[in-house]
């Protein structure tokens, strides 16, 4: 406000503001729009970030372990097939025996009836619950939403997620939590239906990792964060060889139309009026 009538304050203003927030975070000055229960910023844990670094394939399995044996109780991933896992967290084989676990509904058959039969590579994961409203009937009334987009439908990304599922506390002094509610402060609004569900130790991995909260929940946000966008790293690559193509495409292009217009660019065209012969 004192450099109103500067000429230098447009440009300067802006950096100044930036470099304030930066020295302190989460501040939550009377009259700011931020604060603690609406919404905290999820801390950034780079493990997760919201432009994820290729997969890490090895961990693949644990990963997606944490969602089958954890969220899959209440949540649906239907934009997921088993044949997606193929490659990225197990092989042709695994992947073909979970599928064979599950029954799936199938027909209708030559009498017009349907049938059951053992799942295959290109059905796409079960649901745990028929229909919407047996979802909210198990859930007091909540709907557990499908986590196949769940990444990119939050603000924050993979951070939040991960803040989400790590960040559960018993509620400050003043805050009422409705019975059967949650506290969790990166919630908007602060009161959520889902309660804690990641414990130390809830989850056995093959390889010996222990199982601590961070490390599931870092494992689950990186198979839902992989799952939101399955041909992430292949759209990656396809774009490099693009650019390289197109690159050297126009680099030809601009060659080859300057050696053909030489002949036009370089011609110079004269007229000579015909002289008047008559003086
Ligand atoms: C006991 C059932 C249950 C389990 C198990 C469960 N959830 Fe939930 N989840 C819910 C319900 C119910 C909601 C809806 C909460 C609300 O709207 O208040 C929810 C909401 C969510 C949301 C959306 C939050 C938002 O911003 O709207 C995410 C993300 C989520 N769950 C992730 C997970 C993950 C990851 C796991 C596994 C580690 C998991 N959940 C396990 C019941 C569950």
């Amino acid at each position: 406000m004192l450099f109103r009538s500067s000429a230098r304050r447009t440009p300067r203003r802006p950096r100044r503001r930036a470099s304030t927030r930066r020295n302190t975070p989460g501040r939550t000055k009377a009259g700011s729009t931020r604060s603690i229960t609406l919404g905290n910023a999820p801390a950034h844990f780079g493990v997760t970030s919201a432009h994820p670094a290729p997969l890490d394939a090895s961990q693949h399995p644990e990963s997606y372990v944490v969602y089958r044996e954890v969220c899959a109780a209440c949540h649906s991933l239907d934009r997921i097939a088993w044949r997606n896992l193929v490659g990225v967290s197990h092989t042709a084989d695994e992947a073909k025996a979970m599928a064979e676990e599950v029954e799936y509904t199938d027909g209708p058959n030559d009498e017009g009836e349907m049938f059951q039969r053992p799942g295959k590579l290109s059905d796409y994961m079960p649901a745990p619950y028929p229909n919407e409203e047996a979802a909210r009937a198990g859930n007091a009334g909540a709907l557990p939403p499908d986590l196949s987009l769940i990444v990119k439908a939050r603000h924050g990304a993979a951070d939040y997620i991960f803040s989400l599922l790590t960040g559960y506390v018993d509620p400050p002094a003043g805050v009422e939590i409705r019975e059967g509610m949650n506290y969790n402060p990166y919630f908007p609004g602060g009161a959520i239906s889902m309660p804690r569900v990641i414990f130390d130790g809830i989850v056995e991995y093959d390889d010996d990792t222990p199982a601590t909260t961070a490390q599931m929940a870092k494992d689950v946000t990186t198979f839902l964060n992989w799952a939101a966008e399955p041909e992430h790293d292949e759209r990656k690559k396809t774009g490099i060889k693009a650019v390289i193509l197109f690159s050297a495409l126009t680099a030809i292009s601009l060659y080859v139309k300057r050696f053909k217009w030489t002949v036009l660019k370089n011609r110079k065209i004269q007229y000579y009026p015909p002289s008047d012969k008559s003086h």
